[in-house]
């Protein structure tokens, strides 16, 4: 009897030391990836007021989004338009996209907070939190600006939207925290990289997202690293939450980069124009390749599934 009480403890021994090297080495982890992201950041960083010539004149009959990415693109409406309303129609989409980005920043810039505000200042980890921050206030600056500078107005999402999203940094943890920045980042990482370099794009936009594109590489590297840690963290019972919050925060995400509002710039209906955008097969495939990176990692990692499955086809991310 005695025995087998000492063979008991010995192993939850065991298994606490086990515990304890794992969380060494997640630390141990973190703060390499950290301090590689740190090195990166003091290498190469924008500073967009200088960097970007503001003053510039807009390029005649440039485009502000790739015309198959707009999201009337295909549909009767769309061959309505003259060539003048579709480059109208692509401002105030990019606008559109722009306003939803500088939401996400708000919200992860909170997120990151709550990651500075309960880490040690002298780590690696929480230094280049605040390092990302500092990206982010200047990507939302350079956003608000290029929103001003091509006439468009600043949209977002619904006010409803805007509500929710002040509870995420308090309601998302761990997996589905990194997750929804990750959401964020590359969604709009991927239509960035596909015109930065397309001659057909305004020189403004194609700069705005070059500078966005490479200062977001370091971000996303840091929030996948830190997805896979908070990961093994994680019990399995926290599993359909983060399931459920992450497909919701997909959904949302989605279905607000165009608001309704834009329609209104070619004299369209915004009902009846978003009815027809969520229909068109050309949106519902640019939303799939928004996702085509950030899915595939999210479901290797077993963050795509039930309950969540049918939010995520909702949003197009999954077909
Ligand atoms: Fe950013
Ligand atoms: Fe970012």
């Amino acid at each position: 009897m005695t025995t087998g009480v000492s063979a008991h403890t010995a192993d939850q021994e065991r298994t606490a030391g086990r515990e304890r090297t794992a969380g060494r080495e997640r630390t141990a982890g973190r703060e390499r990836t950290a301090d590689r992201l740190l090195r990166a950041t003091a290498a190469r960083s924008y500073d967009p007021d200088l960097d970007i010539d503001w003053s510039a004149p807009l390029a005649q009959g440039k485009g502000f989004i790739l015309e198959r990415r707009c999201s009337l693109y295909g549909t009767a409406l769309w061959e309505r338009l003259s060539p003048e309303q579709r480059l109208e129609l692509g401002k105030h989409e990019a606008a559109s996209v722009a306003s939803t980005g500088l939401w996400l920043e708000s919200v992860l810039l909170r997120m990151l907070a709550n990651v500075v505000y309960q880490g040690d200042p002298a780590s690696r980890h929480v230094q280049y939190a605040l390092a990302e921050m500092a990206d982010e206030c200047r990507h939302s600056t350079m956003f608000a600006r290029m929103i001003e500078r091509i006439g468009a107005p600043v949209y977002g999402p619904s006010p409803v939207i805007r509500k929710l999203g002040q509870w995420l940094p308090a309601m998302a943890r761990g997996p589905a925290m990194w997750g929804t920045i990750l959401i964020g980042e590359e969604l709009t990482d991927r239509y960035q990289r596909e015109q930065m370099g397309d001659e057909s794009i305004q020189p403004l936009m194609r700069m705005v997202n070059r500078i966005h594109v490479m200062e977001e590489a370091r971000h996303i590297g840091f929030a996948r690293a830190e997805l896979t840690r908070s990961l093994a963290a994680m019990s399995r019972a926290e599993l359909p939450y983060h399931r459920l919050l992450l497909a919701r925060t997909g959904f949302i995400v989605s279905r607000s980069l165009v608001s309704p509002e834009v329609y209104r710039s070619v004299g369209l209906d915004p009902g009846q124009a978003k009815r027809a955008a969520l229909a068109n097969p050309y949106h519902r495939e640019t939303i799939r390749f928004g996702g085509e990176k950030i899915m595939p990692f999210l479901a290797d990692a077993g963050l795509v599934g039930a309950p969540a499955m049918r939010l995520w086809r909702r949003s197009f991310l999954v077909a």
